[in-house]
């Protein structure tokens, strides 16, 4: 059994969404208009809860200016987990919005003992694999926490409000959100806050709807945004909204990490790692044995290939379900659905690193 831990910063063991969901007080995602459902993610259910995201439709309907921001921690390979926040940029790109992207340099330095160097070394890579799978750069601020912008207005403004927000915050109201903390991790939480809000600032965006798409662990941080944002009275700020995914299941069933190199499935891997990967490690919900499995049938909900092809490597909803009843019935192996897995994911990869090395020498000539 893994030690339960669940904080911003580390997470393991098994999660509870719907306790999560109550706890937090987020609200499940309901019926959303038809641009959303023809987005895999949205349209099986991936993005599951959210704050104010009704402000967001609105913006998108009235064609009202909207921003979404998110950060990337870069530590560890780019894995396939991280396609759920990427796939969102390249899709409210597409809708319209402004898109800004923080490198957490910074809190990897503070809360991971991570060199800046090694940050950046890790964030081109991770800004590449964005740009391969759709990101257009020259429609985004993709910046470094400790490095904002060469415009000083700019750069000014978004350490000042961290600065601001501080004031704001009790130390208990700290220990509430965060439960162990320390003065790095503060400094982090106060940056991220920044991070979430500085694009209504007046040398940014101006007031406008900004959405932040994250997975659930990383909602102490929204907390706290929301409710300082509320308390500074030299800029009025439009509350934040955030939508909430799952976490794509880690090749052992627990949570896909950077650190676990036998829980995930870079996007650099070979057809044959992947092979090797899925036959040998990926979680199954088949039967113990073939005669078992064909009388009784497999557990598609807890078998790590099948959440596979649902979280986006089998894009056609009719085939999913045809083999979500096969397995669910017995009439599908474990070692068919592993295989037809195996080829969905390298098909898809196969055109992905082709992609990267593009990527690679326009991020590398833009970041240099
Ligand atoms: N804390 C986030 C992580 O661990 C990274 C991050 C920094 C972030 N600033 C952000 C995420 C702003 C969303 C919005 O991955």
């Amino acid at each position: 059994m893994v030690k339960e831990v669940f904080n911003p910063w580390e997470v393991s063991g098994d999660i509870d969404y719907s306790k999560l969901v109550k706890k937090f007080g987020i609200t499940p995602m309901k019926e959303l208009p038809k641009i959303f459902t023809e987005n895999v993610l949205f349209r099986r259910g991936v993005i599951f809860a959210h704050r104010d995201f009704p402000r967001i439709l609105e913006a998108i309907k009235n064609k009202k200016k909207f921003v979404m921001m998110t950060g990337l921690m870069p530590t560890g390979k780019f894995h396939i987990g991280h396609m759920i926040v990427a796939l969102q940029m390249v899709f409210y790109q597409k809708l319209g919005a402004k898109v800004y992207i923080a490198v957490a340099d910074l809190e990897a330095y503070n809360a991971r003992n991570q060199s800046l160097e090694e940050s950046k070394k890790i964030a081109l890579d991770y800004i590449s694999n964005y740009v391969a799978l759709g990101l257009d750069l020259k429609k985004c601020d993709i910046y470094f926490q400790s490095d904002r912008s060469l415009e000083a207005k700019k750069s000014n403004s978004y350490y000042r409000l961290q600065n601001l927000l501080a004031r704001h915050a009790t130390f208990a109201e700290f220990k509430a959100v965060y439960g162990e903390i320390t003065p790095g991790k503060m400094v982090s939480a106060l940056l991220q806050a920044s991070d979430m809000l500085h694009a209504q600032l007046p040398e940014f965006e101006k007031e406008c709807p900004v959405v932040v798409p994250v997975g659930i662990d990383q909602d102490p941080h929204l907390r706290l945004a929301r409710d300082l944002s509320k308390r500074i009275k030299t800029n009025k700020f439009t509350q934040l909204s955030s939508t909430y995914h799952y976490f794509m299941p880690g090749l052992d069933g627990g949570k896909m990490s950077a650190s676990i190199p036998t829980s995930y499935i870079s996007m650099e891997d070979s057809a044959s790692e992947v092979k090797k990967k899925i036959n040998k490690y990926a979680f199954s919900g088949g039967k113990a044995t073939l005669e078992e499995h064909r009388e009784k049938g497999g557990n598609p909900d807890i078998d790590v290939s099948f959440q596979y092809l649902k979280f986006f490597f089998e894009e056609d909803d009719e085939k999913l379900k045809e083999i979500e009843e096969n397995y669910r019935s017995g009439k599908m192996t474990t070692g068919e659905l592993k295989a037809y897995t195996i080829d969905k994911i390298n098909s898809f990869l196969e055109k992905h690193q082709k992609k990267l090395e593009k990527a690679k020498k326009i991020v590398r000539e833009k970041f240099a």
